[in-house]
């Protein structure tokens, strides 16, 4: 046979990493993994989630209602309460008329708003500017979608300015501008390198996009990805990118409730400018036309009880002490010429080796790493596939989220063992 039964996305699509992770960690159960992003199991709101279930079901107002198909954008009360919390984080900061809950679209999960807001704006070849490193599922959308993503330097406090305007310029230059139609940042506690991205950062990156769009004959927007905001535990909160006076008309922000609420429940959100929202509305018609209304509703309920806020608490106090665990752990076992920073939020310690060190796949650290029952996530895994620079093979991708704390310490243990055989 000479041709395909299939498209060209799905012959294009490869394995995703995080689908070789999970099959790693799951195929050998003594493994410690702290490769998954998963969360805390102790802490996920069985007990409160089984209580609502049965609030929502015994209510005769709600039950059939909740297991009804509902509206393509989601429930209507849980836009607004988002639109409320998105107003109660950004205050001070935000011209209150432009949050309005008709520019915002429940999805399942935040990782269905990124595939969605992807294929909205990008056609194959169009270029995606991206952290480096960034979050590794995103790069698997942009593989199988056929994009081309840029990789841009990350300081401490968000992407490199100097580095972006460097990359537009030779992208006007080579003619390429036109195919340029967003920048992904994930703004809060960043995966993987727990990178927070300040509000001068955000507001001088709009600034600079919107410059460029004159020759790029279109608007390039900024996707904040805001997966990990509510799991803040140190430090204050940094108004989103909405927020920035004037350039609301460019900002796609992604938040979700399955992080910081209990990620089996796979809600998440977008708001957007209202030509993106129209298109957007129009493609998850085609996907599913519309969340599950009954986890929709278990937030609803979780939401306008205060449940969430009083949850959300228990779980930022959780991550704080299993980062502590893991910080310490570090400076006990981790040789000092490893680099790392303390987590203020998120799941990730994000460490980078000394120079000519490698922890891919195929380096000698990660061999010996499984050898010794322990997964990482390998940091070349999260940079973009850019012709323009070679990706770093030194860094290690380590997660406090769902590893138990004895655990989390035997696992750091371990790998500090294979750093120092390998003299490192
Ligand atoms: C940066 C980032 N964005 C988005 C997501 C998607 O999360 P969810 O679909 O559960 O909202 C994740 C999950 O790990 C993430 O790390």
């Amino acid at each position: 046979m000479n041709s395909s039964a299939f498209s060209e996305l799905g012959r294009r699509t490869i394995d995703p990493p995080i689908s070789w992770l999970m099959k790693t960690a799951l195929e050998r159960p003594e493994l410690i993994s702290l490769a998954a992003g998963f969360t805390d199991d102790l802490s996920l709101p069985v007990r409160e989630t089984r209580t609502l279930l049965n609030q929502i079901l015994s209510s005769a107002k709600t039950a059939q209602k909740t297991l009804q198909y509902g509206a393509t954008a989601g429930d209507a009360v849980l836009r607004r309460l988002t639109v409320e919390r998105l107003i109660e984080q950004d205050v001070g900061a935000l011209e209150r008329g432009l949050y309005s809950a008709d520019n915002l679209l429940i999805t399942h999960g935040s990782q269905q708003l990124l595939y969605l807001i992807t294929e909205c704006l990008c056609d194959p070849g169009d270029i995606v500017l991206v952290e480096d490193p960034t979050y590794f599922v995103y790069l698997s959308i942009i593989q199988s979608r056929g994009l081309r993503g840029r990789g841009l330097t990350l300081a401490r406090d968000g992407i490199d300015l100097e580095h972006l305007e460097s990359v537009l310029e030779s992208l006007k230059r080579e003619g390429e501008l036109k195919r340029v139609k967003m920048l992904y940042l994930v703004t809060y506690f960043q995966n993987p390198s727990g990178v927070t991205t300040s509000l001068a950062k955000k507001a001088a990156a709009l600034k600079l996009l919107r410059r460029y769009e004159k020759d790029a004959g279109h608007p390039i927007y900024l996707v904040e990805d805001a997966a990990y905001r509510d799991l803040r535990f140190a430090g204050g909160d940094v108004p989103s990118a909405l927020a920035v006076s004037g350039h609301q008309d460019r900002v796609i922000y992604a938040g979700t409730y399955s992080k910081p609420f209990a990620t089996g429940i796979r809600v998440g959100y977008g708001w957007m400018p209202s030509p993106v929202y129209e298109v957007a509305v129009r493609v998850k018609g085609n996907h599913d036309f519309g969340t599950s209304n009954l986890l929709q509703q278990v937030l609803v309920q979780a939401l306008s009880s205060g449940l969430y806020h009083k949850h959300l608490a228990i779980l930022q106090r959780r991550y704080q002490k299993k980062a502590r665990v893991m910080t310490q752990a570090l400076r006990e076992n981790f040789p000092g010429a490893v680099e790392w920073q303390e987590p203020g939020g998120g799941l990730y310690v994000w460490a980078r080796l000394p120079q000519k060190h490698k922890s891919g796949r195929k380096s000698g650290l990660f061999r010996d790493a499984l050898k010794m029952d322990v997964l990482y996530v390998p940091g070349e895994l999260c940079y973009a596939d850019d012709p323009t620079r070679l990706p770093p093979n030194r860094e290690m991708r380590l997660s406090f989220g769902n590893a138990s704390e004895a655990n989390i310490r035997e696992g750091i243990a371990r790998l500090g063992k294979v750093l120092r055989a390998l003299g490192i």
